[in-house]
């Protein structure tokens, strides 16, 4: 058996768990930004993934689950009570998951989520968020329940051979994996008290809501995609060119291209790139053909950040505009560093605020 973790910076785990008799495997709850690494890793380890597993909805990262399943064809894994459309494959209490010879065995553990699930791999305990290590999931998130928690760590999974080694979706302090008698003796949350003890305790604790929350939510249940996902794949559709190099252009008297500022009226008034044309996004289909009537003319968009003129400017190109291309980089940064503003600081009218 291969058994693989991979960690993010942000203290996340997935693991990838191949049956070396088959070359079939399995991940177990992949982040997004890790998907070249799960390949990467199947490839070197002569693993064919089959399954992506989603131990619950997350709600502080953003699953790997739909972008993997694209890339290999694998079938997506989730309990029966997950909101997301696309899970391929839901499972039940009870269930055994075939991952070529190795049986991973599903137990329902909600709490933390209504849709959390513990897999039971030959020596290893996955825990999700049911169980960390030195500590549980919270159960103050969307469909957090603390009294189906305890029942699913004392009824459940304190019940299960002591030996399994429990590897858990979040480590944030990267602890070394150890024994669920190991985490029954030390984790302070699975200390013996009453339901009503416990549900207090987890109630008594003021946690800070997650980054991205509701993102996280939209993309993990609707599978659609991270506003960050999106500014990558148009990104990737189309060249982009250095500040200095505008600057040397604009300088030069002929620079040879359209530069378009894509901000709103009231930015592009307050000082933009000397001879830029003003086509805000939320217009640029509608008037694009009006603004550039030759779809062959070379075109820079720009805006405050560099973000919505890559989107602008690979949207120009799926209209036909080939020369489209985006400012590395966004105004904001172009006046820090001093390049020069039409109007000048000097006719400039004064801001509004
Ligand atoms: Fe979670």
């Amino acid at each position: 058996m291969v058994f693989e973790s991979v960690r993010t910076d942000r203290g996340c785990v997935s693991y990838l768990i191949g049956c070396t008799r088959t070359s079939a495997a399995i991940v177990v709850d992949p982040e997004l930004s890790q998907v070249d690494r799960y390949l990467a890793i199947a490839a070197q380890q002569g693993l064919r993934i089959r399954y992506l597993l989603d131990t619950h909805t997350h709600a502080d990262h953003f699953s790997g689950v739909r972008p993997l399943a694209r890339r290999t064809g694998a079938l997506s894994v989730m309990h029966q009570l997950s909101p997301a459309p696309f899970v391929d494959l839901r499972v039940e209490d009870g269930e055994t998951i075939l991952v070529g010879e190795l049986r991973l065995h599903v137990v329902h553990t909600p709490g933390h989520t209504r849709d959390s699930i513990c897999l039971i791999a030959p020596g290893h305990l996955l825990t999700g968020d049911t169980l960390l290590l030195g500590a549980t999931g919270r159960t103050d998130l969307p469909t957090g329940d603390a009294e189906a928690l305890y029942e699913s760590l004392f009824g459940r999974l304190l019940g299960l051979d002591g030996l399994l080694r429990v590897h858990p979706a979040h480590n944030y302090k990267n602890l070394p994996p150890t024994t669920l008698d190991e985490q029954k003796a030390t984790n302070p949350r699975l200390k013996p008290r009453d339901p009503a003890a416990f549900v207090a305790m987890m109630r008594g604790l003021s946690l800070e809501m997650p980054e991205h929350l509701t993102e996280a939510l939209r993309t993990n249940q609707t599978g659609g995609k991270t506003v960050a996902q999106i500014i990558d794949e148009a990104a990737q559709h189309i060249p982009f060119m250095t500040m200095q190099e505008l600057r040397r252009r604009i300088e030069s008297g002929a620079p040879g291209i359209a530069v378009l500022d894509v901000r709103e009226a009231d930015a592009y008034a307050a000082g933009h790139v000397p001879g830029a044309i003003h086509l805000p996004r939320g217009q640029l289909e509608l008037r694009a053909d009006a603004v550039f009537p030759d779809p062959t003319v070379r075109i820079l968009a720009y805006c405050e950040f560099g973000k919505i003129s890559t989107i602008a400017a690979a949207t120009l190109r799926t209209m036909g505009f080939r020369g489209a291309i985006a400012l590395d980089g966004g105004i904001r940064a172009w006046k820090e560093a001093g390049f020069p503003l039409e109007p000048t600081e000097s006719t400039r009218p004064p801001s509004r605020s």
